[in-house]
């Protein structure tokens, strides 16, 4: 892993993201990753970490052997014809990051020269604390183990059926948002209660930390650990069920299934 040379091409929100995981753990030196997009300007900030910065696609890849594709749908197709004719079989491993496109689709503007992923972290890459999905379409496992190391130095990953890449975009990548409306709607309850708005920040991301620390590490369901907090009549299950008189559980759902049509579409 050490040698791999990785180009970001189109280094925007999720780009960044990835980029600044693979600077915070060196599991790939800097002088091996190479970042683009248009307007390189906005990169500014990352001259000086060794990261090599360009807007020239083209010379990106040429340095490199495993290229993240991060750029909108709108610009994917633009981006692979770009691409194209500069991909090595035997050489280049082509990871896209990009929402709702196809590894079918990729494959029918770029041809079949070189293995194509489809991969889905969230932000949380940023701070190695990612879930990425992953899927492919028949690479060899060499390949696959080397995208899921990628993959793992910002945080854990797991291989799933391409046809359910919309439903991992919705939990883990839009799901990280949804969570965090959920601890600013804590913060401000916290706030209500008496804390001021930093000491409520720390309790709630800390106690947001340890709820999913506890399943994580016991596999266990939420609703065995909430049983643990709900005294009979005690304040906790008062809360809980008021929460969810008033839909809690339901719109969290709702919601969920709502951006899961929208991407559909
Ligand atoms: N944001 C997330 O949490 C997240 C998570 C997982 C997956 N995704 C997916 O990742 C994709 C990108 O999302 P994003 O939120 O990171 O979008 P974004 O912030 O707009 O980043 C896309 C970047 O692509 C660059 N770009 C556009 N055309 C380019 C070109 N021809 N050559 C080089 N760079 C180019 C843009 O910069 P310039 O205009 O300067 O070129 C922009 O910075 C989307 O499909 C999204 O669904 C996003």
């Amino acid at each position: 892993m050490i040698n791999t040379r990785v180009a970001i091409i189109g280094c925007g929100n999720i780009g960044i993201s990835i980029l600044q995981g693979l600077l915070k753990q060196q599991t790939i030196p800097s002088k091996n990753i190479t970042a683009t997009r248009r307007n390189i300007e906005e990169l500014a900030s990352l001259k000086g970490s060794g990261v090599k910065l360009t807007s020239d696609n083209i010379a990106a890849i040429k340095e490199s052997d495993l290229i993240i594709i991060a750029v909108k749908p709108y610009n994917i197709v633009n981006v692979l014809e770009e691409l194209k004719d500069h991909l090595n079989t035997g050489k280049h491993l082509l990871v896209s990051v990009t929402a709702g496109v196809t590894i079918n689709k990729i494959q029918e503007v770029i041809g079949t020269k070189v293995p194509v992923f489809r991969a889905m972290p969230n932000i949380s890459a940023s701070v190695g604390t990612s879930v990425t999905c992953l899927c492919h379409n028949g690479a060899k496992s060499e390949e696959i183990e080397l995208v899921k190391h990628l993959f793992d130095i910002v945080g854990t990953t797991m291989t799933i059926d391409e046809d359910l890449m919309e439903s991992a975009t919705v939990l883990g990548a839009c799901g990280i948002a949804y969570v965090l409306r959920f601890i600013r709607a804590m913060i401000q309850g916290g706030i209500q209660i008496g804390f001021d708005a930093a000491t409520a920040g720390a309790i709630v991301n800390q106690t947001v930390k340890g709820a999913a620390e506890l399943l994580i590490e016991r596999h266990q369901h939420p609703e065995f650990e909430i049983d643990k907090v709900t005294t009979p009549k005690g304040c906790t299950i008062v809360g809980l069920n008021e929460m969810e008189h008033n839909g809690f559980s339901s719109s969290l759902i709702k919601g969920l299934v709502a951006s899961f049509e929208k991407i559909e579409k």
